[in-house]
């Protein structure tokens, strides 16, 4: 089935205004009010204890959708996050100084929360995005909560949008934990105040392509990243470097870019927000993460779950040019989940590779998404339930 991504407009079917109350309490917990603004006001509906949001659920793309509350905790250069709070979703205030606008002193994480038919809230190994967060962290000389609060935060901020996570089958609700430096910084240093922030949106597939393969290009020109650099952190930096590239494919109808090691130019790294997996026989192999390359949580999971079904798995180099002799390839990640890749192009001439069913990529893709949907038993301890 093919989605198409779906604009916010498009999808609210109505807009009523915000409760008069400037704070309450959310699931136990107290909501502070933010001052308002104008996205406040689009997107609260007044029955926040409605079981689900008035959303045309059928077509969820991947595009915001602002949503009732947001998370955010602030503390200083040289302190540690101590309390954070609820707030109504929207605008936030930021000096133009701040570090984050003019150095990039930033970093991100993604995640998805799924309901079960029960109600039931799922989050899918929230602990190894705290850990990221706080290598990411560090490496932009940042704080970084704890794990204990991050995964606590991200609970609560999953509870209190609870009507924004879709139905079961239609979708999971996203979450966009960063870190930024708020503080003003006029020379180049790290900024004097931070602030982690948590928003959230309900969100369909990723690609336009829904859960049709994909066609990659492999990118000569540009870079993602370089030995010492950023790239296997998820600080913010790495990306708008990678739009040229990226909107350079998809006006030559590709779906996304595949980027090759800034040494050799020959060997395999990833696509813009996935990483890749290459299938020959019995074996999987995904480049090593040696610095350059995000460490996927979505790529350590299929590792587990390839083994245990008894594919061998190696983390390696991968040339481009031993692509011509593969069965199959697949991109992973939190927001494209396993995609199947139709092909790959590469100076001119297209490689096709097997996709659909009885596939290798589509076994694993539905082991997965039924360990986070909660659908086939966790026997590895990675879903966390949100009380409720
Ligand atoms: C550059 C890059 N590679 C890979 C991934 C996949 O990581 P994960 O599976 O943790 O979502 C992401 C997404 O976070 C990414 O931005």
């Amino acid at each position: 089935m093919i989605q198409r991504s779906t604009r916010f407009g498009h999808l609210l079917r109505s807009f009523r205004d915000a409760p008069s109350s400037s704070s309450s309490k959310i699931g136990g917990y107290l909501l502070a009010s933010t001052a308002s603004s104008p996205l406040k006001q689009a997107c609260v509906s007044t029955n926040r204890d409605d079981e689900f949001a008035n959303l045309d659920w059928d077509n969820l793309g991947f595009g915001m959708v602002p949503t009732d509350y947001m998370y955010i905790m602030k503390c200083s250069k040289g302190e540690s996050f101590e309390h954070g709070q609820l707030s109504n979703f929207g605008n936030i205030e930021l000096s133009p100084a701040s570090g984050v606008l003019n150095y990039g002193q930033g970093a991100y994480e993604g995640t998805k929360a799924y309901k079960k038919e029960d109600g039931r809230l799922l989050l899918f190994r929230p602990d190894q995005n705290a850990i990221r967060l706080k290598n990411s962290a560090e490496r932009m000389c940042m704080p970084s909560p704890s794990i204990d609060q991050f995964v606590d935060a991200l609970k609560q901020t999953v509870l209190a949008n609870k009507r924004w996570v879709p139905p079961p089958g239609k979708g999971s609700l996203y979450i966009r934990p960063l870190i930024m430096g708020s503080g003003e910084i006029l020379g180049l240093g790290a900024a004097p105040e931070y602030t982690f922030l948590i928003y959230v949106s309900p969100v369909g597939n990723y690609f336009k392509e829904g859960l049709a393969p994909l066609n990659l290009y492999v990118e000569e020109e540009f870079d993602r990243a370089s030995r010492g650099g950023t790239g296997g952190v998820k600080s913010i930096t790495n990306y708008a470097p990678g739009l040229k590239a990226l909107t350079r494919a998809k006006n030559r109808g590709f779906s996304d870019v595949l980027y090759l090691d800034s040494t050799n130019k020959k060997n395999l790294e990833e696509v813009s927000s996935c990483n890749i997996f290459v299938v020959k026989g019995n074996a999987i192999s995904t480049p090593a993460t040696n610095g350059t390359i995000l460490a996927g949580i979505t790529r350590k999971s299929i590792i587990d779950i390839a083994r245990d079904h008894g594919y061998q798995v190696e983390e390696g180099t991968i040339t481009v040019d031993e692509l011509i002799h593969a069965d199959e390839v697949f991109c992973t990640g939190t927001a494209v989940g396993v995609a199947p890749v139709g092909s790959i192009t590469y100076q001119g001439t297209r490689m096709e590779f097997k996709t659909g069913a009885q596939t290798v990529s589509q076994q694993l893709y539905f082991t997965l998404e039924a360990i986070k949907k909660g659908l086939i038993e966790d026997k590895k301890g990675w879903i966390v339930e949100i009380d409720q």
